[in-house]
């Protein structure tokens, strides 16, 4: 629908609604339709452009370019960096914060006590990620003792998972835990607030919910997060 379509509609209802009220023409301004239209057509094009892939980019590379890179101090203490695991062409994506001490040992991302919650929560809404669904971490390398991956670490390695994105487009992507929330979001609030409604990275809807360490330390949260997960099902199944 273009501005001259928009017009004649907004017009049209506005007739419909004086004859309503039997009486003259309201005065109500009319909205400016083409820079709505030009305002929709950026946002289109934004999107478009975020979400397509570098020519001849692919998974692997991207892989091999986080297990050599040295962009942020991370790298110094890592045993083994994190890209992802899952299929190329996933329904869904989960994103968590950084790997811990387990998958900094195996190079695969949710592999410790927190990656098994996760899978027993995927796999109640028919996600796994040897078939439909690919996880990986904002940071790709461990920060020492766990500690909250620093701003500029996360913004030194945000490339890896924006190239990632635009390879594996997903249907909708999951994201666990405050830092990977306000890392997506860039939002400052905490995942109690951000969770519970769709919301948007790039084009694609996200949702958050609280981490699965945060589910293991408190069990309050469990039923909150199984909310969130029945609406993340909601939308993987539905059409388009
Ligand atoms: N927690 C995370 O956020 N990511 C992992 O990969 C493991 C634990
Ligand atoms: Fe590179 Fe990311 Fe590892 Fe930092 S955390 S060294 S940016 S791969």
């Amino acid at each position: 629908m273009n501005a001259d379509d928009r017009r004649e509609i907004w017009e049209g209802l506005g007739l419909v609604g004086d004859w309503l009220r039997g009486g003259a023409r309201s005065s109500s301004a009319v909205p400016d339709f083409e820079a709505a239209q030009a305002q929709s057509e950026a946002r289109e094009a934004a999107r478009a452009s975020l979400a397509r892939p570098r020519e001849g980019d692919s998974l692997a590379a991207i892989a091999a370019e986080v297990e050599k890179c040295r962009a942020c101090r991370l790298c110094e203490k890592r045993n083994r960096a994190v890209p992802g695991q899952g299929p190329a062409q996933p329904l869904a994506l989960v994103v968590g914060e950084g790997p811990g001490a387990e998958e900094d040992s195996r190079g695969l991302p949710f592999v410790g006590p927190a990656g098994q919650l996760l899978d027993r929560m995927l796999s109640s809404i028919g996600l796994d990620r040897g078939g439909n669904c690919f996880i990986t971490n904002i940071v790709k390398c461990r920060p020492p003792q766990n500690r909250d991956p620093a701003p500029d670490e996360q913004a030194a390695c945000m490339g890896y998972l924006r190239r990632q994105i635009a390879l594996l487009r997903p249907k909708a992507i999951l994201c666990v835990g405050r830092i990977a929330a306000q890392a997506l979001l860039g939002a400052s609030e905490g995942v109690g607030r951000l969770r519970g409604s769709w919301r948007e990275f790039e084009g694609l809807p996200l949702l958050v919910t609280y981490h699965p360490s945060a589910l293991l330390r408190d069990d309050t949260y469990k039923r909150p997060a199984w909310e969130d997960l029945k609406l993340f099902r909601e939308r993987l199944s539905a059409g388009g």
